[in-house]
């Protein structure tokens, strides 16, 4: 079948997407198949996401992948996690590099092993002039987390107290020089925030579907960019029409 095509205007477009791929274990499950089996569809899926998001005219894509909570999971789901991105790191980095993806990562990397930590990091060198979609892998990411070593380093610098401001702390954050979310997926329908991007999706639009996330498809992040499309955004302040409608 072939894709629809998509009629959203270039300027409907959210330039940040983030998403919550939530749904693997389930989406397993339901078939009888191990846990580890879902997070394997879930890569796959990944790819696809990863080619709409170029497709779409999407700037930056950030996908939380394996959160600081996660570590409590059987080690075996943990350890088969960790071979999951050394995997995609191995396997995809060519091909994403060559449409275009430049590969930056958002979390503590210390806790992962030091031959993890190097791949990683020759990833995102060798990624660095990239600039079709700049693609953020939460990896050992929490918010949390993120807010109280911005905090550290803040206090580190000598910053004065009237010196932290809404633009410094987001300077002091993993995600330093990416705009804050515009629109935030989760998948699996749950209805929850779970440390992802707390400060940065302080003003994101939210799009929660029911689809485990191996079953994310283009389809369905159409309907949630389309969904986008039609919100009006209004940072805690009346919209436009609204504003001009009341000062006429
Ligand atoms: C949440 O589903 C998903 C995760 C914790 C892992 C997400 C990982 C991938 C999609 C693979 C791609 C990863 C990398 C490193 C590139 P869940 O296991 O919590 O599902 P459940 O709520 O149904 O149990």
């Amino acid at each position: 079948m072939a894709d629809t095509p998509f009629t959203i205007p270039p300027d409907r477009i959210p330039r940040h997407v983030a998403m919550i791929m939530d749904g693997n274990g389930r989406w397993a499950l339901s078939r009888g198949l191990p846990r580890l089996a879902g997070h394997k569809a879930g890569t796959e899926n990944l790819r696809r996401v990863i080619r709409s998001s170029v497709e779409f005219g999407v700037k930056y894509l950030t996908i939380y992948a394996f959160s600081t909570e996660n570590w409590g999971r059987p080690p075996e789901e943990v350890k088969g996690l960790m071979f999951i991105l050394e995997d995609v790191i191995d396997r995809e980095l060519a091909e994403l590099s060559k449409e275009g993806v430049q590969l930056r990562h958002i979390g503590r990397l210390e806790r992962l092993s030091p031959n993890l930590q190097e791949k990683v990091l020759d990833a995102i060198d060798a990624t660095k002039n990239n600039d079709r979609l700049v693609l953020n892998v939460a990896f050992n990411y929490g918010g949390r987390d993120e807010i109280i070593n911005a905090i550290q380093r803040i206090m580190k610098d000598g910053v004065p107290p009237e010196g932290v401001t809404d633009e410094l702390v987001s300077r002091y954050l993993y995600t330093a020089g990416t705009p804050d979310p515009d629109l935030i997926i989760r998948t699996s329908g749950e209805l929850r925030v779970s440390n992802f991007l707390i400060w940065q999706g302080a003003y994101s639009e939210w799009f929660v579907t029911p689809k485990y996330w191996p079953d994310f498809d283009r389809e369905e992040y159409l309907r949630a960019l389309e969904t986008f499309a039609s919100r009006d955004r209004r940072y805690g302040k009346v919209s436009s029409s609204e504003y001009e409608a009341s000062n006429a």
